[in-house]
């Protein structure tokens, strides 16, 4: 499979409309979100995504795509699940559509993400989600050689483990 990250314009954003349903659907078995009374997941931060101030904070929206077609999404922005003020990057959502899954596409999307991304980064995930945790472990393992830390975050806003690691030092 080919696999191609894209930075996304803002005409992009009904893409990501639309797939973060699907994602936020998929994450509430761990989240435990609830739609809204029409149906809706809501996702606040969405359209920051393509303003200034979002830039700022490091946020950048991507496509995945998998043989020139649409595969999903990755949200960068630089919000530490622990609070550290010296994360660059963060992997805030990561979303590969099902049918693509387990065919190295999530894999060949994140090592090209820390590649075009240099700087410290922090990935977290929820602490019951055990396939985010083992795919993080394995992309992030073999992009830095096991030469990253993972922690534990226990916080109001966040329970989880968490790895972290500089993408300056691949290998
Ligand atoms: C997690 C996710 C991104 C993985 O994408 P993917 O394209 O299927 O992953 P890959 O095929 O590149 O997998 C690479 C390696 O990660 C591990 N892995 C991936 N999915 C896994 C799963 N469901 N269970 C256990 N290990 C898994 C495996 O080691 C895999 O290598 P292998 O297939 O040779 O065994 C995808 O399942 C997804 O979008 N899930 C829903 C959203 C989500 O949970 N996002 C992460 C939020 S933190």
């Amino acid at each position: 499979v080919q696999v191609a990250l894209l930075e996304a314009a803002a005409e992009a954003k009904p893409i990501f409309h639309n797939l973060m349903q699907l994602y936020l659907h998929e994450m509430s078995e761990w989240s435990g979100a609830d739609p809204d009374r029409h149906g809706l997941y809501a996702y606040p931060y969405l359209d920051r995504y393509w303003t200034a101030e979002g830039r700022d904070e490091g946020r950048v929206p991507l496509l995945i795509m998998a043989d020139d077609r649409l595969a999903g999404f990755v949200l960068k922005n630089r919000w530490s699940y622990r609070g550290a003020p010296e994360t660059e990057h963060t992997v805030a959502e990561f979303f590969v559509l099902r049918k693509w899954r387990r065919q190295g596409v999530g894999r060949r999307a994140a090592l090209e993400l820390f590649r075009r991304f240099p700087g410290r980064w922090e990935v977290g995930e929820e602490h019951h989600h055990l396939a985010a945790q083992a795919f993080w472990r394995a992309v992030i393992g073999e992009y830095t050689a096991g030469a990253f830390r993972e922690v534990q975050v226990d916080s109001p806003a966040w329970h989880g483990p968490v790895q972290l690691f500089d993408s300056r030092t691949e290998v």
